[in-house]
């Protein structure tokens, strides 16, 4: 059985865990407001809310429901547009009925959800976050500008409003964002059932949930029936910490997580935009850096990003036996990596980096938001004290069957990166690199397009 709150009720289920959320919400409680389109992540026009039991009480964040598997709400309280209107419009509404912000309405549910999110999470209510927030939502016959203009005007309606996370739910619903229920939701999650322990497995290993992202977008039908595991429950997989020099991250951190975090901040400042190139609010609430990774996706953003940065991955076997592996030796061909069946990334380490260190990411896809790349790479320099290059590391996406980490830059070093020296260094990986010809762009095109972004690495933005 999975249980959990929603909207004000509590419910109770014996469909198979890997029922979509969606199919739940709409076919068997009959609420039509969250609505479906893509089926993949890509529209937000199935966007409601989850909040999930944290150290400051439920933890509210805005998600695709098409993706997001029946089980791993377990004990949550999931939020759709009719949760929002159980008495006057929400404030967020009150923008966008004011703005003329909706036309056929079909996206408007998943845009208010989204909104809302921002409400819930946001650190400073800024309309830079707004429009973030909204950056998985498409609307097909309103046009952006009411939409931003709503958002815009909710952002002025928050200014100087309290920030504090622990009372945020209190502050929202004092001015009319969510209504009172919202109040009641952590007795009624409270109530609920903890499910059984797993029994032991049959027929092999179960498959490790971690966002379904990827997982839901490629096998829905085949996971409805499978034996799951979500790794969203693993509290002990869901750590940042910078230790002895290392970040380590866990095995079952958010994208919007490590994209947030103070430590990441600090160790890494330009990953906090860097991220916002990889899919979506909705999506990033959910998916995870490990999943990225076991994807193995030749274009995996954050499969490029740590490649360059060195990252070493800790992995635990069925035996309970751990082992390390380096990231630039995991791939071994087309979705073929050093994981066995059964076993568990319970860890990524990467090494801070030495005071100093350059890190630069370049991506370039149809769209700029919402896309997967056709070409990327990503750049970890550290220079002497004279400007030379002391160490160089480089990976290249989209260009061959696997993540590429690109070796053979040991000649580089103690050469100044400029000049004939990064025309070089940019022949040296275009030379390294086998990229086939598809619907992102020609092998020459995506040749051609690496060979501009390495030398993007080098520009006096980057180098300053
Ligand atoms: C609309 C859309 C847009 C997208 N845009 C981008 C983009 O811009 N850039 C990009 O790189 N990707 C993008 N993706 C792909 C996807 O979101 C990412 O690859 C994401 O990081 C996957 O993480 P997840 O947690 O959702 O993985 P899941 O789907 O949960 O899992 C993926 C695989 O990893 C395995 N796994 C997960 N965690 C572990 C673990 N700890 N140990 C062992 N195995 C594990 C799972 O068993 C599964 O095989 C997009 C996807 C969608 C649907
Ligand atoms: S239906 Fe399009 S994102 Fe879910
Ligand atoms: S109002 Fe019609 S899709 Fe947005």
């Amino acid at each position: 059985m999975t249980s959990f709150v929603l909207n004000s009720r509590v419910v109770q289920t014996d469909q198979p865990p890997g029922t979509v959320l969606l199919d739940f919400i709409r076919l068997s409680s009959g609420l039509t407001g969250t609505k479906e389109a893509c089926r993949e992540g890509e529209c937000g026009a199935c966007t409601v809310l989850l909040g999930c039991p944290g150290s400051q009480g439920l933890v509210y964040r805005a998600v695709a429901s098409c993706l997001l598997p029946l089980g791993d709400v377990q004990g949550c309280h999931v939020v759709t547009v009719e949760g929002l209107s159980e008495g006057p419009l929400t404030l967020v509404q009150e923008m966008i009925l004011e703005h003329s912000a909706s036309q056929c309405g079909f996206c408007t549910p998943g845009i208010v959800m989204s909104l809302t999110g921002f409400c819930l999470a946001s650190t400073d209510f800024s309309f830079q976050e707004a429009l973030d927030a909204l950056d998985g939502n498409l609307c097909r016959c309103t046009g952006y500008v009411a939409i931003r203009d709503a958002a815009r005007a909710l952002c002025e309606r928050l200014e100087g409003v309290e920030s504090d996370r622990a009372v945020r739910v209190a502050t929202l619903v004092e001015l009319g964002v969510l209504p009172e229920g919202f109040l009641e939701a952590p007795s009624l999650v409270g109530q609920l059932q903890t499910p059984e322990a797993a029994t032991t497995p049959e027929g092999g290993p179960p498959v490790l949930v971690a966002g379904g992202t990827d997982l839901f977008v490629q096998r829905p039908e085949q996971l409805r029936e499978a034996r799951l595991e979500f790794l969203s429950r693993r509290r002990d997989l869901d750590f940042i910490r910078l230790e002895d020099g290392v970040l380590r991250v866990g095995g079952a951190v958010t994208l919007e997580s490590f994209r947030l975090s103070e430590v990441v901040g600090r160790v890494f400042p330009t990953l906090r935009d860097d991220l916002l190139l990889h899919s979506s609010t909705i999506l990033r609430n959910r998916a995870t850096l490990t999943g990225n990774l076991v994807n193995a996706s030749p274009v995996g953003d954050v499969t490029i990003m740590l490649l360059a940065l060195d990252a070493t991955l800790e992995i635990c076997t069925p035996e309970g036996q751990d082992r390390r592996v380096r990231l630039s030796e995991f791939y071994r061909g087309y979705k073929q990596f050093d994981l066995a069946p059964g076993e568990l990334i319970t860890e990524i380490r990467i090494p801070q980096p030495a005071p100093g260190t350059r890190f630069n990411f370049e991506k370039v896809s149809n769209r700029e938001i919402l896309d997967i790349a056709a070409v990327s790479t990503a750049m970890r320099l550290v220079l002497a004290p004279d400007g030379t290059i002391e160490d160089l590391r480089l990976s290249a996406g989209g260009v061959a069957p696997v993540p590429l980490f690109v070796t053979g830059l040991e000649p580089f070093r103690g050469r100044k990166p400029e000049g004939e020296t990064v025309g070089l260094l940019a022949r040296h990986v275009v030379e390294a690199v086998s990229p086939i010809s598809d619907i992102r762009g020609s092998a020459t095109y995506k040749k051609l397009l690496l060979g501009q972004l390495v030398r993007a690495h080098f520009s006096a933005e980057v180098l300053s």
